[in-house]
């Protein structure tokens, strides 16, 4: 693997030693040293179109930790407003000896365009494309439920997948593309999912994804899970032909006061809530909820960091390439 484009290309191989490798990479954050020499003399380009707080700055941190220099490129104020293409962007960049790039795009498919075309030999890391996918998020929210998994059962997390966990996804799965790489990451880990959603708010020919699917958060919970993944409502991207009121979507699919409360009735006291950010709190999400003690949504940004880190090690390093690449040249 010279890309990280899509969940669906991560054997469960090499997911694990995505995960084991961040576990080293949190352990080195918690001691006082706090930057390895990894990737000195390395650059790693963040080249966003879109928006980002968390993966943009995760990014960064991880490079830096790492000792990699670091080129932050924003669409916003650069040569983007006069019409330059991705092409020109990323050739630019690339000439600027960038060994990675890490790239969010409002259009599905952009990773994959600039990982396939020849236009530049540099790693790709998909950050985040259109409604497709996002799999540093699916990767961090499979160490956040590792971890917790492993507290509950007192065991190390190292080398474990998530046989037997059963995870509900709820809310805007039509316009989630962290919904999409948390489904397929979560199946290659064995992980139980069901997606829970309005109708409108489902994609077209969701029945063949490896999950079940629900309209009914209240029967899902009170059937049982481990986790919930609240996911924001991305009003930016519908129209209101999609949308419940927003009332409706609040009573029905959000995880409000209440459905919390209701954690805590069915006995599910070690069950935890997750949500990438960023939050519309008192929509899909109150308050009481995202800043509870189950809430995993500040775990999971500092999480972010150590996964980044052993995505970026890993695809430099050449250790995520299939074992018979590895052995014919081995690094
Ligand atoms: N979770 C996530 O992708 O957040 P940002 O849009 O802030 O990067």
């Amino acid at each position: 693997m010279r890309h990280l484009l899509s969940t669906q290309d991560l054997s469960l191989a090499n997911t694990i030693r995505i995960l084991d490798t961040a576990e080293e990479m949190a352990a080195v954050g918690e001691r006082e040293v706090k930057k390895l020499p990894a990737l000195r003399g390395r650059t790693v380009v963040n080249l966003f179109f879109e928006d980002s707080t968390r993966t943009r700055i995760s990014f960064e941190a991880a490079a830096k930790r790492l000792s990699a220099d670091v080129i932050n490129f924003s669409a916003k104020g650069s040569s983007v407003s006069k019409g330059e293409s991705l092409k020109d962007t990323a050739q630019t960049l690339e000439a600027m000896s960038a060994d990675a790039v890490v790239i969010r795009h409002w259009a599905s498919g952009a990773p994959a365009q600039l990982a396939t075309s020849g236009w530049i030999d540099a790693a790709v890391i998909n950050a985040g494309d259109g409604t497709h996918e996002h799999p540093t998020q699916a990767l961090l929210d499979a160490f956040t439920m590792r971890r917790h998994l492993a507290r509950l059962n007192g065991t190390d997390s190292t080398g474990s997948n998530l046989s037997g966990l059963r995870v509900a996804i709820a809310g805007d799965v039509l316009h989630s593309r962290v919904a999409r790489s948390n489904v397929w990451l979560l199946q290659t880990l064995g992980a139980e999912v069901t997606l829970v959603a309005p109708p409108t708010l489902l994609p077209v020919g969701v029945e063949h994804w490896p999950c079940a699917v629900s309209y009914d958060l209240d029967s899902v919970l009170e059937s049982g899970v481990d986790a919930i993944m609240v996911l924001r409502v991305q009003a930016e991207r519908m129209n209101a032909s999609f949308f419940p009121s927003t009332r409706e979507y609040s009573r029905r699919w959000g995880l409000d006061d209440a459905r919390l409360a209701r954690l805590d009735t069915l006995g599910m006291k070690d069950t935890i809530i997750m949500h990438p950010g960023p939050m519309n709190r008192g929509l899909e999400i109150s308050s009481a909820a995202a800043d509870s003690s189950r809430s995993t949504v500040l775990a999971q940004v500092r999480n972010g960091v150590s996964v980044r880190m052993a995505v970026l090690y890993l695809l430099l390093s050449g250790d995520l390439r299939d074992p018979v690449a590895r052995l014919q040249s081995p690094s």
